[in-house]
């Protein structure tokens, strides 16, 4: 029986909330009796379930994340897998950028402090949680985070996005240091970014144009993939870069 606890960083955002609804389902299928805990931030959570716990978080404050994860504490001992599905491509005030003249500093900082830092800042207060979970080489614990296509430097052909661009390749190369630390340190434990495909949420929405209907997923087959490939993460992968189907995506 499977017994795992899940962190699901951003349970209410389109890909979190179809992990967490993913999640749901596999637990009732597998009558787990694991706990599924859950982040949410402006957005309420509108779906319950026996073994989901709902935590706030705001990512971009790290008083918060150790809050959300002290209250993890009180009802576990161990987390086995950690999936941070939280990302910032624009907001109501700024676009990616097309050209350096629409660079401003503070939509590059939020952008750098939502994408690229967090998922330290997580791993860093996880930890204890983390090594308590029961694991090997062929199962390790997982610490995943969603990363991007577009933060590969040597796919890069189109240029702009500079804020998201480098805010995900900051947060792939943070991921690679801290699968070199944890392979010392935290062994068994596999340290992946991954990209979901092109995916229907409010993130992609307004850059949907010139997606041809079949390569654009749905949040539900998105996370259903995923969750596909961190089933068969093995230790020895820890520092890769994926995408939706297992591929390796060059840095
Ligand atoms: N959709 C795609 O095609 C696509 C492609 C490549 C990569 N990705 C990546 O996939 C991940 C998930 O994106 P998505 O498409 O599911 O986007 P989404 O629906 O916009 O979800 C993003 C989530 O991030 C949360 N968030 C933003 N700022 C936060 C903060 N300060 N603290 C806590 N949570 C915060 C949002 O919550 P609130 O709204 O409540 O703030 C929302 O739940 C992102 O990392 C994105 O870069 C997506």
């Amino acid at each position: 029986m499977n017994q795992k606890n899940y962190f699901i960083v951003g349970g209410t955002g389109g890909i979190g909330k179809a992990m967490v609804e993913q999640l749901i389902e596999r637990s009732a299928n597998n009558k787990s009796s694991g706990k599924i805990f859950a982040t949410y931030h402006t957005s309420q959570p509108d779906f319950a379930a026996d073994n989901l716990y709902w935590l706030p978080m705001d990512i971009s404050n790290e008083k918060s994340i150790e809050q959300a994860i002290a209250d993890i504490k009180q009802q576990t001992t161990h987390i086995d897998w950690v999936i941070n599905c939280v990302g910032l491509l624009h907001t109501p005030h700024n676009q990616p950028e097309k050209a350096l003249r629409q660079l401003e500093t503070d939509f590059f900082l939020q952008n750098m402090q939502i994408n690229a830092l967090a998922s330290l800042l997580i791993a860093k207060h996880i930890k204890p949680l983390l090594a308590k979970a029961e694991r090997n080489a062929d199962k390790p614990a997982i610490f995943a985070t969603i990363s991007a296509r577009v933060g590969s430097i040597s796919d890069n052909q189109l240029g702009g996005w500079y804020s998201y661009r480098m805010s995900k390749a900051a947060l792939n190369m943070g991921m690679k240091n801290l699968s070199i630390e944890w392979s010392r340190s935290l062994k068994d434990v596999c340290v992946v970014v991954m990209q979901p495909g092109t995916v229907d949420t409010q993130l992609s929405s307004p850059f949907q144009g010139n997606v041809a209907d079949e390569k654009l997923f749905s949040p539900a087959y998105s996370a259903e993939r995923l969750l596909e490939v961190l089933d068969r993460m093995t230790a020895d992968q820890s520092g890769s870069f994926v995408d939706w189907a297992g591929e390796s995506i060059a840095w």
